[in-house]
């Protein structure tokens, strides 16, 4: 039976209905799922209740799943192909070390020399409202720019950093952000990348980009920060509205996301995610 498929937004998304991803698919039918995700940048699966086990399985059509050796306080205890972004305080009473996970623009993994292909982020418990998820196609946004603009970042490289902004007024996540900082040393990436499966140019862009390789802060900042509003621009953005049970798939290779603070931080939101491996990309910068 053909593939469901429901537009999410102008710029990117599409539903995938009718779907247990719980259930053994053949190879046509991913394939089919596949071509979608290409073809879509995201893809959404609702009321997926399915176990953390099946969630990987599934995940692992993909291709290869990160153990998340570089954010390692950020794994499930169980399931190193897990990566935990709630605000569930942790067994002691303390908070959460992942609760500001996500909330800068970024692509998964970039900081790393194996940036992700893709991410499969599953919903266990969501606000009231709000808690919402942004994504900008960088396909759209790379597409977009000038001719000139285009030749000016063809060979630029944005130097990456791990970790995410300070948020709160506390110590949260202080030790977390100093590991993840020893174990990611800066790593390069082209601006302007190459997508290896649907050959179209897609910015690679986003908050933790500290500057350009070959170029200080204060004369990258500029160009930096021009190249992040242009690509989060209301036409290149889908807002995901969370449901208990969505499993959103994303493709980071051409797609950039946020998750937003627009909720009441009482109530829990808990949400689990499959970073899928991608190939290797970029240099180590020494000295940042
Ligand atoms: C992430 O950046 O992977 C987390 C996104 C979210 O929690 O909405």
């Amino acid at each position: 039976m053909a593939l469901r498929l429901r537009k999410l937004s102008y710029a990117l998304g599409a539903e995938v209905c009718d779907i247990d991803v719980a259930w053994p698919m053949g190879e046509r039918q991913f394939g089919e799922i596949y071509k979608a995700f290409l073809d879509h940048g995201i893809l959404l699966f609702r009321n997926q209740d399915v176990t953390r086990e099946q969630h990987i399985e599934f995940s692992r059509r993909f291709g290869e799943l990160d153990r998340h050796e570089a954010l390692p306080r950020d794994r499930h205890p169980q399931y190193p192909e897990l990566l935990m972004v709630t605000n569930e305080p942790k067994s002691d009473g303390s908070p959460s070390d992942t609760q500001y996970t996500g909330r800068q623009w970024h692509s998964d993994m970039s900081f790393t020399t194996a940036p992700s292909l893709g991410s499969l982020l599953k919903s266990y418990a969501v606000p009231e409202v709000g808690g919402d998820t942004l994504f900008a196609n960088m396909t759209l946004a790379h597409d977009a720019l000038s001719e000139g603009m285009k030749k000016l970042i063809a060979n630029l490289h944005g130097i990456h950093l791990s970790g995410t902004r300070k948020l709160a007024n506390d110590n949260t996540g202080i030790e977390r952000m100093a590991e993840q900082k020893r174990i990611n040393p800066p790593v390069a990436q082209p601006v302007a990348r190459v997508h290896p499966e649907t050959g179209r140019k897609a910015l690679y862009i986003g908050e933790k980009v500290k500057r350009f390789d070959g170029m200080t802060e204060d004369e990258s900042r500029p160009l930096i920060d021009t190249l992040v509003r242009h690509a989060t621009r209301p036409e290149f953005v889908y807002r995901h509205q969370w449901k208990k049970n969505d499993i959103l798939a994303w493709d980071n290779r051409c797609v950039m996301h946020q998750a937003l603070g627009d909720f009441d931080e009482t109530q829990l939101r808990h949400m689990e995610r499959t970073t899928v491996l991608g190939a290797p990309s970029g240099y180590v910068v020494g000295g940042g």
